[in-house]
């Protein structure tokens, strides 16, 4: 207690120093620089030592409208007021699941959790339950949270052939990596040849219809619904990032592709901890053992699952972003951001390329075709310098991607234009 009084008149070097006594590697586990946010607002955050940045961190995603957005604000708060967690049914939830129903073309029910990663989980199981098959294929460098499942070959040191996974964290019991089978990403021949090696094992395939950086090439979600259809295996699409971000009914809207399972996070809790499995009624069923019997129900349970706070603003961060125009806005400020860069990296002759689509890009110093995790590695030297030399010009982004939010303006790009070419003087 007397610890964390002290740290409210800490500087931030101080609470630096606090940070790597009681907490592992002096951080939450997320970016790792030696950066104190003190608060945001709209697109722009400030560090404890009150240096200002433009943010394309945004939360990691759910930010989407800017910091501290006055309606989220207001909506927020008029629900903490009336009591901040109740274990029960909601309006705010209930009302939250129908506008997530009535944007994503392929879900006609939802089941809140509190993380994206447990979304994913529990998709994995969801679709293992419904068909009674163990294995999940997934894509190599694929993100899908950190359950032991989501962990295999998610961002590997080694190369494994495939369909051999890697687990990326020492813990993972051996039988996990048997139960994956892992495809590059952009290989619709591999993912036909180990479904057909594989005949009437495979429970789902699970994919990020926009993986990390890297677009789906034309055909390849048309592939993977058509081979999942003819094999009776389910499409789950992890949605958790493109879901409200690609359009406003996410990357199925944007790609035209289905799934019969989606999972949802970031921007549907508006800045609090809430993500959502979707599917088929069908589907979802099994959460319902009045519908499927107790051998096939799926318990889910979860303290703070459908959070009316959480729910109040993600209800009120959709509404922001349904409103006409917002998606036009996001896509001009990511392509103006791309074009910017791209400007300069052929002025200044540098090999590297700008990977990914308005909403979400970034730089990758490479001279291949970026399709699957094996080619978007890139220069890391090249990329560590880029990444510091943009946040000492006060440019805030993780280490692998742009998030542009609607909050961003004109301004904000160039400025970010200009640190950028700065930036690359220096490399
Ligand atoms: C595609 C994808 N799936 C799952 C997750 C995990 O979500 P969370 O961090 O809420 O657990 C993320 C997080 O960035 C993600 O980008």
């Amino acid at each position: 207690m007397a610890e964390a009084a002290l740290a409210q008149d800490m500087s931030e070097a101080e609470l630096v120093e606090l940070a790597k006594r009681v907490l592992p590697a002096g951080g939450f586990g997320n970016v790792s620089y030696p950066l104190i946010v003190a608060r945001g607002e709209g697109s722009h955050v400030w560090d404890v030592s009150g240096n200002e940045y433009i943010d394309y961190l945004l939360g990691s995603g759910p930010m989407i409208v800017g910091h501290a957005h006055p309606e989220v604000l207001a909506a927020t708060q008029d629900c903490v007021t009336q009591g901040t967690t109740f274990f029960a049914n909601n309006a705010d939830g209930i009302r939250l699941a129908a506008e997530i129903v009535d944007a994503m073309p392929s879900v006609e029910q939802v089941r809140f959790v509190s993380s994206g990663s447990e979304a994913d989980m529990y998709a994995m199981r969801l679709a293992r339950a419904h068909t009674g098959r163990d294995k999940i294929l997934k894509f190599e460098g694929g993100y899908h949270g950190m359950s032991d499942f989501g962990l295999i070959s998610l961002a590997p040191k080694r190369k494994s052939n495939f369909p051999v996974g890697v687990p990326d964290s020492p813990g993972i019991p051996k039988s996990v990596q048997q139960e994956m089978l892992v495809a590059p990403y952009n290989d619709l021949a591999m993912v036909e040849s180990l479904v057909k090696e594989h005949k009437g094992e495979i429970a789902a395939i699970l994919a990020e219809p926009f993986q990390r950086l890297i677009p789906p090439q034309p055909g390849f979600l048309e592939g993977l619904r058509r081979i999942t259809e003819e094999n009776d295996i389910l499409l789950i699409f992890d949605e958790v990032v493109t879901g409200f971000r690609f359009a406003y009914g996410g990357a199925q809207q944007y790609y035209g592709v289905m799934p019969d399972i989606c999972t949802m996070g970031k921007a549907i809790g508006g800045g609090f901890p809430l993500a959502a499995i979707g599917g088929k009624a069908e589907i979802m069923a099994n959460f319902d053992k009045s519908a499927v019997g107790d051998d096939k129900f799926m318990a889910q349970i979860g303290t703070l699952s459908g959070n009316p706070v959480a729910a109040a603003a993600g209800r009120k961060t959709l509404e922001i972003l349904k409103r006409p125009g917002s998606y036009d806005t996001l896509f001009a400020r990511g392509e103006a951001l791309m074009e910017g860069y791209r400007d300069i990296l052929k002025r200044r002759n540098i090999e590297a390329k700008v990977v990914g689509d308005a909403p979400m890009f970034d730089v990758i110093f490479t001279n291949q075709d970026v399709v699957d995790y094996r080619s978007s590695l890139g220069d890391p030297e090249k990329a560590a310098k880029y990444n510091a030399g943009m946040r000492k010009r006060g440019i805030l982004k993780s280490e692998g991607k742009h998030y542009i939010g609607i909050c961003h303006t004109e301004a904000d790009i160039e400025a970010t234009i200009r640190a950028f070419d700065e930036s690359m003087v220096e490399l």
